[in-house]
């Protein structure tokens, strides 16, 4: 029967223990890694969130009922050990933090006992994660992913600290909202007093916290759930937390100061990176220009060469075609690849193709000088001349061509040099390299809606000097909007909001929302700002995406406790589940799922 804490108190954490305490009685409480009985003597390396230590069970010093307990145990016991601490006999195990000393155990409590796991508790596990998603409790005992919690755990704190020393109050902001116009799809959670009408969870807390700093409260932060119903890849879950924040009275330097300092504090104080300070800045047509990205990776060159020019006469029907419809043919060169065998570029043909490119043209510079190619035969010599001096080809290097709409060229050739640069190893997880990319377009054109849409959301400052190009151009029109960007991945972003109606409603129009519509999804602003509003700005980060960054996890499951996987569900829990006709019938809901399409 498992015993209880009845009259025990831990002193120590396995590793708290050290070579001090030699000689001294300790009680120490965890779950038993391993246990190996030696005849006679018995090693048990106890573990807890702080580590391992050694307990050695010997009869004549621990006793007959404590040893016979000891021989019992088996992975995961959870147990509390009272023995002494002693240097190892054995010699010092380097592997361990607590690899010079050992504890001869007197007393031995078990507290539970464990059914086999379904896999070792171990870093680096190799059991496949859908397993130990369904375990996350076991899984989360593993070190690299408590390491990644506790590390979670401090910079959350250290933020807090920071941010109330400069002035943030943290202020929580609700859950059951109207829905915000962030731009995914609302979760939605249907109101049984309201029958018919729906609360949406916040995809940010956007509005509230500018309706704070018209109410005065100056600066704010908040360490804030999100929630948004989007496709779901290793950076994206459908709840995620931002470290979301508002400042009155301020422009973009005086953002982006406060969050320059803050990722440098934290930088430090969780991994000791020393983050340099002014971050480098880059407006977004640049960064699109030169590495097709609005969140490049700028750990490594290979930027994009526009070669529009060079080739726009040529009679390659795929330049040519892309030009005359108002694209551009973009090409990267990637240095010292000219004899990658036709398998590999053929792979990244296919590649490409999963960016929406309709291929991808090549010109393979060999050692000597000569080079084959996709397109050689619809090109003249000068043209293909001209071009490899213009990509700064040199023997040995391979260029790669898309031709294309812009946005498809971007697309493709942005994703294919962090490609490469992952394939070649160009790219360390250790070398930290910020970016602030500063100057987004105030609109996007979508595709899909065919009409513009707000790049950022639709309180985005446009920048002043391009206010007039809302009337002409406004395709055109800058905005006061910045992201932070850290090795490729889009950390955070914000800008200065409008906080003046008359331009608000100008936004609301090009954006095709109605006074009406405008009114009813945000009325409750555009009265609190009839009422005196400061100028405002802010910033969120995603709290996941910096932490996955810091512990070089591969995805942000790594760093979220209970995460959901792709299709949204929680394989522990076995989220979301269908729920009793009765609640159906308080809410007035019926539920229809239609038939599957049958397979054409
Ligand atoms: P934005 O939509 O850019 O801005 O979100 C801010 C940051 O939140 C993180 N993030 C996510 N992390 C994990 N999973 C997701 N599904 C996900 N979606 C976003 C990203 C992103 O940079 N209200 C504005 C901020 C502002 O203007 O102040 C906002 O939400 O790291
Ligand atoms: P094709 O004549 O279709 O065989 O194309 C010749 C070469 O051009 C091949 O290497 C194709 O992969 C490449 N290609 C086709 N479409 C594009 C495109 N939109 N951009 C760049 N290269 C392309």
């Amino acid at each position: 029967m498992a015993e209880s804490m009845k009259g025990l108190k831990r002193t120590h954490r396995c590793t708290e223990v050290s070579n001090k305490n030699v000689n001294e009685t300790v009680t120490v409480m965890g779950w038993v890694q391993k246990s190996r009985n030696k005849g006679g003597i018995i090693f048990v390396d106890l573990r807890d969130r702080s580590g391992v230590l050694q307990v050695i069970f010997e009869e004549d010093k621990c006793g007959s009922e404590s040893f016979a307990k000891a021989e019992k145990l088996r992975s995961e016991f959870v147990v509390a050990i009272t023995g002494e601490v002693v240097m190892r006999a054995g010699g010092i195990n380097q592997n361990l933090a607590t690899g010079d000393i050992e504890v001869i155990a007197k007393d031995i409590r078990i507290l539970s006992e464990s059914e086999t796991p379904p896999f070792p508790i171990e870093e680096n596990s190799k059991t496949k994660e859908e397993l130990r998603l369904k375990y996350r409790t076991l899984d989360l005992r593993r070190p690299d992913l408590q390491r990644n919690l506790i590390l979670r755990s401090k910079v959350v704190s250290s933020i807090r600290n920071f941010l109330a020393e400069e002035g943030f109050l943290e202020i929580e902001t609700p859950i059951l909202n109207k829905s915000t116009p962030e731009g995914a799809r609302d979760y939605l959670v249907p109101s049984r007093v309201h029958p018919g009408s729906f609360y949406a969870l916040p995809q940010s807390p956007q509005i509230f916290k500018q309706l704070l700093m018209a109410a005065g409260y100056d600066r704010y932060y908040q360490v804030a759930k999100c929630f948004r119903d989007e496709d779901l890849r290793a950076d994206r879950q459908p709840e995620f937390t931002q470290i979301d924040m508002e400042l009155s009275f301020v422009d973009i330097e005086d953002v982006l100061d406060v969050n320059e300092r803050l990722l440098a504090k934290i930088f430090k104080e969780a991994i000791d990176v020393d983050v340099e300070l002014p971050i480098q800045r880059m407006t977004w047509r640049e960064a699109m220009d030169r590495f097709g990205s609005d969140k490049p990776d700028i750990r490594f060159g290979m930027e994009l060469t526009n070669v529009t020019d060079v080739v726009k006469d040529c009679e390659f029907v795929v330049f040519k075609g892309a030009i005359d419809n108002g694209g551009s043919v973009r090409g990267i060169n990637a240095k010292g690849q000219g004899s990658m065998p036709r398998k590999k570029i053929d792979a990244l043909v296919d590649f490409a193709k999963g960016y929406g490119a309709k291929g991808l043209a090549y010109i393979a510079i060999a050692e000597d000088g000569t080079w084959k190619s996709s397109f050689a035969k619809f090109m003249k010599d000068e043209e293909m001349t001209a071009l490899i001096e213009k990509m700064d080809g040199q023997p040995g290097d391979l260029l790669l061509f898309a031709a294309d709409r812009d946005k498809i060229v971007f697309s493709v050739l942005g994703a294919l040099r962090c490609e490469l640069a992952d394939q070649l190893g160009l790219v360390s997880k250790d070398d930290f390299k910020f970016l602030w990319v500063t100057e987004f377009p105030v609109f996007e054109w979508s595709d899909e809606e065919e009409r513009f849409q707000a790049m950022h959301h639709p309180f985005t400052m446009p920048m002043e000097e391009d206010l007039e190009l809302l009337d002409t151009d406004m395709g055109k029109a800058r905005a006061k909007a910045y992201d932070i960007v850290l090795n490729g991945v889009e950390l955070g972003g914000g800008s200065v909001r409008i906080h003046q109606d008359d331009i608000q409603e100008k936004m609301f129009k090009l954006l095709g929302i109605s006074d009406e519509v405008a009114h009813d999804l945000f009325g409750f602003l555009l009265t609190a700002f009839k009422y005196g509003v400061p100028p405002h700005a802010g910033l969120a980060f995603g709290l996941d995406r910096i932490i996955m960054l810091m512990t070089g996890a591969d995805s942000i499951r790594d760093v979220i406790a209970f995460p959901k996987v792709k299709d949204a569900s929680c394989l522990m829990s076995e989220a979301p589940g269908t729920v009793d006709e009765k609640q159906l019938e308080e809410l007035c809901l019926k539920v229809e799922i239609p038939a599957k399409e049958e397979a054409e």
